[in-house]
Parts: structure tokens; sequence; C-alpha cells
């Protein structure tokens, strides 16, 4: 019955990193790659790039344009400490310089792949004061190394400035690695995602207990420990980089007794008696996964709709605060991207101040998923709407959440480090009946622009606007290359008759405080009293 709480114990823990993603270049294609867009595009991808600034890491970013090469270098900086960022420093200039080196090497890039480009980022992990993580990603097209989302982690211990090293996090003087190899090793043979791509001899090699194959880590303000694996390292390349978590509660009694309150987010220096106080509750707790995390709750002003997925893991509904819930409302719902329109829309929808909901067809991430994050980063919500588009009628039901919903939301995850609380049903092919047992909110919409069929930015939107009133739902595709002008277009047109933009889980929100009783198979809000007797 509770598949809930083990999908997410399985999910949580293990899933598929496919990290940020540059501007990769390295897909066959037939026509010549058109530099000057690729250009364009690498330096607004890297310029638009926000970049968390946990544990008062700034980013120093690189951006060079010029010539065959495009570098775009994000180095992370700790203000109060110089020596680690120097050393910080030391590795993007190397990694840069390579690149450099080795592309300079190939000659002039072949106008098929286009370019030869380079991007590097980070993620900080801050544990409380005195523990730090950055985790790098980089993806390089030099013409001799195809690099996707590889990653390299560093951890510091800023009291002193050493890095951490497995033997730093765990008791050296007991067989950790064993421990933490069987406990990986679990978790990659249960990732669903990961089935698909099982080679059995290469996993057995990748979680071999040395501390080689398990440098490449993580610790987070989450009391957790994310393991990383190249691509390549424990299943066959195409499964892309690996990431694998593990509640530190599980691995509690390993833990370096020294470091062991830095770990879990107290400081260096209380070190001792408190750390043992700490580890008997930490020992105690249920793992992390499995329950929802303290502040998980609504922002205050939101609804109480207990229809979504919670977890520390998961995208929240957006608060409504701010909005009149008796003015005429609007969600706007764009399917079956990311693609190559997504960031004109995301342009246009930045210029208007408007956010709208995106449902993500998982299959379509890979290689866009700077794009993906982009849209959740600006304040989009992000929904679900299957791996390949397969109707969630036509396959059974475990198919249908992990297969379809988990390996998304998987993607997903990787991309914006959140999961999706709501899904869109491909086709809409769905019933109140299959909703209620997927437990999670089907989302429908009450005007179509037929965008597909009428390939008209004009002509979509007045199909819409047709069928559009208040506390509805208007559908396009960011497939599509009308996308951008839809955007543009119906937004004025709703501008103009006086409605409020609202996202998905808003409009949901709304339709309980107009008196809907909300379910799993959600298509609009009641109209507003206010607003009853205008159908537009
Ligand atoms: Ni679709």
């Amino acid at each position: 019955m509770c598949w809930y709480k083990k999908a997410i114990a399985i999910m949580l823990c293990a899933s598929l990193a496919a990290g940020m993603a540059g501007c990769s270049m390295s897909k066959a294609q037939d026509k010549p790659v058109d530099v000057e867009e690729q250009r364009a595009q690498f330096a607004l991808t890297a310029q638009n790039r926000k970049l968390a600034e946990d544990g008062g890491v700034t980013r120093t970013p690189l951006l060079e344009t010029d010539g065959d090469i495009l570098v775009s270098a994000d180095c992370p900086e700790i203000p109060q400490n110089q020596t680690v960022s120097a050393e910080l420093k030391a590795f993007v200039d190397g990694e840069v310089q390579q690149f450099k080196t080795e592309a300079s090497d190939m000659g002039a890039p072949d106008e098929k792949n286009g370019l030869y480009n380079f991007t590097l980022t980070y993620k900080p992990y801050a544990v409380g004061a005195d523990l730090l993580g950055i985790k790098f990603t980089e993806t390089a097209f030099s013409g001799k190394t195809d690099r996707k989302n590889y990653i390299q982690t560093f951890s510091y211990d800023l009291k002193s400035s050493q890095r951490l090293g497995l033997d730093d996090v765990f008791d050296s003087s007991q067989d950790y690695l064993t421990q933490v190899a069987s406990k990986v090793k679990e978790s990659l043979v249960r990732n669903e995602a990961l089935k698909e791509n099982m080679d059995e001899a290469l996993l057995n090699e990748g979680v071999t207990p040395t501390i080689q194959n398990f440098s490449n880590f993580i610790i987070t303000p989450e009391k957790k420990i994310l393991f990383y694996f190249n691509r390549g390292a424990v299943a066959p390349v195409e499964a892309g980089a690996i990431e694998v978590c593990i509640p530190l509660a599980e691995l509690e009694s390993l833990l370096n007794t020294e470091n062991k309150a830095m770990i879990l987010g107290g400081s260096s220096a209380a070190a001792g008696a408190e750390a043992a106080e700490g580890a008997t509750q930490e020992g105690e707790a249920p793992a992390e996964s499995e329950v929802p995390a303290e502040g998980d709750a609504p922002a205050a002003q939101s609804v109480e709709l207990d229809l979504f997925p919670t977890g520390d893991n998961f995208m929240k509904p957006h608060s409504i605060d701010g909005i009149d819930i008796n003015g005429k409302v609007v969600a706007l719902t764009m399917d079956d991207g990311p693609s190559k329109n997504t960031p004109a829309v995301l342009d246009a929808l930045k210029e208007a101040g408007v956010k709208a909901t995106f449902f993500i067809i998982g299959e379509n991430i890979k290689g866009r998923e700077d794009i993906l994050k982009r849209a959740y980063d600006e304040g989009h919500e992000i929904g679900n709407h299957s791996w390949d588009h397969t109707s969630f009628q036509k396959i059974s039901l475990d198919d249908v959440l992990s297969k379809q919903i988990g390996r998304t939301n998987d993607a997903i995850e990787a991309a914006t480090g959140k999961r999706t609380i709501i899904d869109r049903p491909p086709y809409g092919a769905m019933s109140k009946d299959l909703a209620a047992q997927i437990k999670r909110p089907q989302i429908m919409w009450t005007a179509d622009t037929e965008d597909w069929k009428n390939k008209d930015a004009d002509a979509s939107v007045e199909k819409a606007m047709n069928e559009l009133s208040d506390g509805g739902m208007v559908l396009w595709h960011d497939l599509h290359s009308t996308a951008p002008g839809i955007t543009k277009k119906i937004i004025q047109k709703l501008k103009d008759k006086g409605y409020q933009f609202v996202t998905v889980t808003q409009l949901m929100q709304i339709a309980k405080l107009r008196g809907d009783d909300v379910g799993y198979y959600f298509t609009r809000a009641p109209k507003a009293e206010a607003a009853a007797g205008d159908t537009n």
C-alpha cells in the first residue's frame, strides 16, 4: 500500500546524477553547427548561471568565447580562507589549462561538432561552520576528450584548512570501506534507472572497497554522504555519472570520532563530549530519507492540501502570498520540454515577470540540464510529464510509478536538486481512479492552443483565448518553435483582460479556497464569485 515510502527510500538514495551540463556538442549532427549561435548560447548560459553561496562561497566566473574555444569556468572562493581558495583556484586553472592545450593540439574544430567547449561549475555544501564540500561538474568537448558531467569533489575542514579524505570522515581503525562499499552496492542494485544498464562485472569492480573508488564524496547539511561515480565507473557509460546517497545515521558507528561533530554539523572545536552525545541521538534517529524533514510544511500563506508528496528532496507547492484569490487567475502550462526553444520562452517569461509551469519529458532532459535548472531557479514550477510520453493508461501502475514518474524524477532531481510533486499524464490519458492509485496530482488543462496543429502563434493564441476563463489552465508546448511567440502574445492578451498568472500548485490552493474539493485529478479552479459574470 505504502509504495510511496518505499519509493522515496529507493529514489532519494540512488539517483542518476546528470549534474549540470554545459553546452554539449558531442551529439552526432547531420547539419553543420551554427557556431555564432553556439557562441551566443554558450555565453548566455554562462552569464545566467546562478550558483548557491552556501558557507559564504562566492563565485569568480571566467568566460572566454573568442576563437574556436569556448571556456566557462566558475571558480569558488572563500573570502575568509585564502589557503582553501588558492587550492580550489589551482584545480580550476589546471582543468582549464589542460583543456585549452588539448583543444589547440586538435587544430580547427570540425563543422559538424561545432566549437570546442568547456564548462566547469560547482555546487557548495556547507555543513555547520567548519565543513565545506565543493562538487565540481565538468563538461568538455575538445575533439579528443568528450566529457559529460564529470564530477570531482573536495571537502575541507575550514578551521585547519585541511582537505578531508575518507580516513578523516571514517574511523580508519575499523574496516569501514567494506561496509560503505556494500551499502553503495545495495543502493546501486536497487536503482530503477540503472536496471536497464546493469553490468555486474563492472559494478563489482567499481565498488571494490578501495579508497580510490570512494574518494569522490560530499557530506551534506542533511546528514547524508553522497558518493559520485563518473561515467563508466560502476555502470556502462550510457548511464552517465551516478550519485549514491547514504544517510550518515546508517554509518554512525564508523565515523571518525575526532571529526564526528563537524561532520554532523557541529563545530570541529566542540569535538569530544558533544560528539559522543550527538552520536547517541543520531544513531537512534530513523534514516532521514524516510521521514519528511522539519520545515517541509508549506509556506505560511499557502493552503493545506495533503495531495503533494513531501520530503526534503521534493519541490514545494508555491505560496499564494500576494495573489488576490477573488480576482481572475490563469495558469500557463507548457509540455514536452525541455527543448532548444525553452530558453527563449524563459526569456519571454522573465521579461513579462510571469511564472509558468513546465511539464517535463524525462528523456528530453539529457544535454539540457542547464535549461531545466534555469527554469526551476527562475521560479517556474516543474512538473513530471513521463519519461517517454507513454500513456499511463496502457502500462501497469508499477511501471507508471517507477519507469515513467520515478525515472523522470531522478533526472529532474539530478538537474535541479529536487523531485516534482505534480504530473501531467501524456495525452491527458487519466481517470480519477488511476489518479487516486498514483497518489500524485494529475494535472489536466482547460484551454488547448493546439500549437502542434496550428503551427502558428497567432492561431494558437486565438484558439486558446476562446476557451479560457478564470480558474483555467492553458496548454502549449515549449518543444515547438512557436512557443516563445505564443508565450509573449498570450501573456499580453491575458494581462489586458486583467488576469493574474499563477502556477499549478497555486491554482490548486485557490481551487480549495474557492470551495472546491480538490483531489488527485485536477482540471481547474472554480471561477471566483467576483468574476463569475465574466466569461473571459
Ligand atoms: Ni505531451
